[in-house]
C-alpha cells in the first residue's frame, strides 16, 4: 500500500509524533499552530494511549522481620562461619549438626550482647541452621503446601504463586553469593554444577519439586531460581469440580474417556494444570493394566500397582550420558506396555507416542504446550516434521487422526483460576484438514464483584460423539448419554 493515497481517510497522529503530511492538514490551522505537536493534533483526532499506572507492588509478609533483624543475622552468621569447622560439621548427621550450630549461635548472641526477644532468637536459630544446612530463606516457603511456585529473581526479590495469583514476598537472601550457594547445593544433589561456565541447570529437590536455575552472566540481575513445588496430595477430579475447573457432568465425560481407553492429549499453557489433569485421568486406569510413564521429572502419582516409572536424564557435567524422552518412549514399546503416559511431549517422541497409540496401546496419554486443540495437533505435526522424519504432511495428519481421539484444553485464566476450556474430538481428515468436534466448552459470562471469572461448561449439542462406540464397548454408554444430556442442557 502506498502512503498518502487514502486522502479521504482520517489521519491519526500520536501526540508528540511527526506532524501529518502537509496535504492532509488544513493550511490555516497549520500556519497558526503555535507548536508542532499541537499542529498534528489539530488536523486529526489524537489517540490517547492508556499506559497502566505503575502502583507500588503489595508485598506478602512471609515473616515479620525488620532490617535490624537482617543486620543482626549477618553479624551472627559471619561470626559463626569464623568459628565452626564446616568440614567437621559435614561429618555429623543433620540433627547433631543443628544442635552444634544452635549452641554456638546462642554463645555468639550472648558474647555480642545482641538484644532480641525469645521468639525472635528462636527464629534466628532456625534461620541460621537453614542457611548452613538447608535451603536458607527458601525453607519457610518450601514447608508450605499452599504454594505452587517459588520464583527467586536475585537476592532481593522473591515471588510465590498462591491460589493461582503471583505475589511478591519479603523473603530475601543475604546477597547473590548466598543465593548462588543455595542453588549450588540444590543442583549438586542431582550430580550437577551451576556456575559461570555452565549457567543453566534443571534439578529436583528431595521432595520431588522441579527446579530450574539460570545464573549470571545469562541472568543479568543475579541467580534466578524457579521451583514448581511438588504437591504431596495431588488434586483429584472431584477437587477440580469443587474449584469449578470442570462441571460435574464434564468430569463424568472425562472419567468415561479415561476408562474407555481413548488416546488423549492434554494441551495448555505453562502452569495451566496439564500435569494435574493428566494425573486425574490416570485415576481411571484399571488396576490390572501395565502402565509405563515417561517424564522429565517424575511428577505423576499413579495409584495402580502395576506402574513402571521412567525419567529422562540430562547430560552430565562433561556433556555426555543424556537419555532423551524419545529414547525412553522407544524403549517403552519393548516393555510390553498396555498404556504409555508421556509427561510432556515436546520433540520427536511425538512420533513414537502416535505409533504407540496406533498399535494397540489404547488409552495412552500425554501433555503438550499449546493454546487450542487445533494448535496442539499442528504442534504435533511440526514436532514430527522437525524431528527429521521425512514424511509427507498428509501422512503425518493421517497418523494424527488415526491415533489421537481426544484433546482436552486447560487454561489459567486472568483471575488465576484454572479451567478446562474444551474437550474436543478428532473426527478425521477432510482433504488436508483435520476435522475437530467440540463436545464441551467453557463459556465466560463475565466477572463477579471480586474480579473472579464467572462462566459455565456447556455441551455443544453432540448426542453421540465419535468415542460412543468405545464407551459402549466398556458398557458406559448409559452414563455417557446422561452426562451429555446434562451438558447439552446447561
Ligand atoms: N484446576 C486447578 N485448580 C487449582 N489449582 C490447580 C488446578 N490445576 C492445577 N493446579 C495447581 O497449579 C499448579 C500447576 O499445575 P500443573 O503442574 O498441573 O501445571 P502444568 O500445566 O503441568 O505446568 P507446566 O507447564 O509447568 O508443566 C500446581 O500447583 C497445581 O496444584
Ligand atoms: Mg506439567
Amino acid at each position: 500500500m502506498a502512503f498518502g493515497k487514502r486522502s479521504g481517510s482520517p489521519v491519526t497522529t500520536l501526540p508528540g509524533s511527526a506532524p501529518a503530511p502537509a496535504a492532509t492538514q488544513k493550511p490555516a490551522a497549520a500556519a497558526s499552530a503555535p507548536k508542532p505537536a499541537a499542529q498534528g493534533a489539530s488536523s486529526a483526532p489524537s489517540v490517547k494511549l492508556k499506559v497502566p499506572e505503575l502502583k507500588p507492588e503489595p508485598v506478602r509478609k512471609v515473616n515479620q522481620h525488620s532490617d535490624q533483624y537482617y543486620t543482626t543475622k549477618t553479624t551472627v552468621f559471619n561470626a559463626l562461619i569464623d568459628t565452626i569447622d564446616l568440614s567437621q560439621l559435614a561429618q555429623l548427621d543433620t540433627e547433631s549438626a543443628r544442635e552444634e550450630i544452635r549452641d554456638i549461635v546462642v554463645e555468639i548472641i550472648s558474647i555480642k550482647n545482641v538484644v532480641m526477644s525469645i521468639s525472635e532468637q528462636e527464629y534466628l536459630l532456625d534461620d541460621i541452621c537453614n542457611d548452613v544446612l538447608g535451603y536458607g530463606p527458601l525453607e519457610p516457603l518450601l514447608a508450605r503446601d499452599d504454594i505452587a511456585d517459588i520464583m527467586v529473581n536475585g537476592a532481593d526479590t522473591t515471588y510465590i504463586e498462591v491460589n493461582g495469583k503471583i505475589e511478591r514476598t519479603n523473603i530475601r537472601f543475604r546477597d547473590n553469593a548466598q543465593l548462588m550457594n543455595i542453588c549450588q547445593r540444590i543442583v549438586s544433589q542431582v550430580g550437577r554444577r551451576v556456575d559461570e561456565s555452565s549457567p543453566i541447570c534443571d534439578a529436583r529437590l528431595l521432595d520431588g519439586s522441579r527446579v530450574n536455575v539460570i545464573a549470571p552472566p545469562l541472568a543479568i540481575d543475579g541467580p534466578t531460581l524457579t521451583i514448581r513445588k511438588f504437591k504431596k496430595d495431588k488434586l483429584k477430579l472431584h477437587d477440580l469440580v469443587k474449584f469449578g475447573s470442570i462441571s460435574e457432568a464434564g468430569a463424568e465425560v472425562l472419567r468415561i474417556i479415561g476408562h474407555s481407553r481413548c488416546n488423549v492429549l492434554i494441551s495448555g499453557g505453562t502452569g495451566s494444570g496439564k500435569t494435574t489433569l493428566l494425573n486425574c485421568l490416570t485415576a481411571f486406569i484399571e488396576p490390572g493394566e501395565r502402565v509405563i510413564t515417561c517424564e522429565d521429572s517424575a511428577e505423576l502419582q499413579l495409584q495402580q500397582p502395576h506402574v513402571v516409572r521412567l525419567e529422562t536424564r540430562p547430560p552430565n557435567i562433561e556433556g555426555s550420558g543424556e537419555i532423551t524422552m524419545r529414547e525412553l518412549v522407544k524403549n517403552c514399546l519393548r516393555m510390553r506396555p498396555e498404556r504409555i503416559i508421556v509427561g510432556e511431549v515436546r520433540g520427536p517422541e511425538a512420533f513414537d507416542l502416535l505409533q504407540a497409540m496406533n498399535t494397540g496401546h489404547d488409552g495412552s496419554m500425554g501433555t503438550l504446550h499449546a493454546n487450542s486443540p487445533r494448535e496442539a495437533l499442528s504442534r504435533v505435526e511440526s514436532m514430527i516434521t522437525m524431528g527429521g522424519f521425512s514424511l509427507p504432511a498428509k501422512t503425518i495428519r493421517e497418523m494424527i487422526v488415526g491415533s489421537i481421539d481426544i484433546v482436552v484444553q486447560a487454561s489459567r485464566l486472568r483471575d488465576g483460576s484454572r479451567r478446562i476450556m474444551c474437550i474436543t474430538e478428532v473426527l478425521g481428515l477432510e482433504g488436508d484438514t483435520i476435522v475437530l468436534q467440540d463436545i464441551l466448552k467453557y463459556e465466560i459470562d463475565g466477572e463477579d464483584d471480586d474480579g473472579r471469572i464467572v462462566g459455565r461448561h456447556r455441551g455443544m449439542g453432540i448426542g453421540r460423539p465419535r468415542f460412543w462406540e468405545r464407551a459402549s464397548y466398556y458398557n458406559m454408554e448409559r452414563e455417557l448419554a446422561d452426562a451429555l444430556d446434562t451438558l447439552n442442557s446447561a
